[in-house]
């Protein structure tokens, strides 16, 4: 589930709770998951991968991971990414442009607090995306982590919420015929400018 704190009321975020809420009534499963592309500058290469989104909060979207992950260097590099989400249970993708920033220290404290220390205790001990000998020694520091956990650990730097504005959407609705509705909208100067695109 997605959390919304204080939702926006301009109109491609009312379209994205209605079109949440009829998913969610689709029993749409892995509603929370969304594709963040990022741009790899060393490599010259656009990376992809699903994250969970937790909150819209405002028009902040956020979602987290590990600050020392290539994904997090690369939104250092480059601050603008693209996120993408398909709710099979309604046919309808979400296309999504932005710019993504580290959300605030009290923010990801208050998350990290909520979790469930097996969570925690993966999140503390993954050097995320670094190449291991096996998974027996990924269970080993999980394990050992969690053990030595107390009630007063609290999060570590490297992890935390990342994150985005959007300032493009574009909601495609498929339809059996092929007609399929396809409606942008862009911000510009603080108004967003809505259009229709062929299918
Ligand atoms: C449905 C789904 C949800 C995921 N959610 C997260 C997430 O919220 N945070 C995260 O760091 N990784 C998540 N992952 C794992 C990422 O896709 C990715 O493997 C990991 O973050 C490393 O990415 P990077 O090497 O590009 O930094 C998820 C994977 C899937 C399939």
């Amino acid at each position: 589930m997605i959390k919304f704190i204080n939702p926006s009321i301009e109109k491609p975020y009312i379209q994205f709770q209605s079109l949440y809420q009829e998913a969610l009534a689709n029993e749409q499963k892995g509603i929370e998951a969304i594709s963040v592309s990022s741009y790899n500058q060393e490599m010259n290469e656009v990376e992809a991968r699903y994250v969970n989104l937790k909150y819209i909060a405002d028009n902040e979207w956020i979602f987290f991971s590990n600050y020392n992950s290539p994904k997090a260097e690369q939104f250092e590099s480059h601050s603008q990414v693209s996120a993408l989400i398909f709710w099979s249970s309604i046919n309808t993708q979400i296309r999504i442009k932005a710019r993504i920033f580290k959300t605030s220290v009290e923010f990801s404290d208050k998350h990290f607090e909520g979790r469930t220390k097996e969570k925690n205790a993966l999140a503390i001990s993954s050097n995320q995306s670094q190449t291991i000998d096996s998974f027996d020694e990924v269970k080993k520091n999980f394990h050992q982590t969690l053990n030595e956990m107390t009630p007063d650990t609290v999060r570590p730097d490297f992890w935390g919420g990342f994150s985005f504005i959007p300032y493009y959407f574009e909601f495609w609705q498929g339809h059996k015929n092929r007609l399929n509705k396809r409606c942008v909208f862009e911000q510009r100067d603080d108004e967003w400018i809505e259009r229709l695109l062929q299918p």
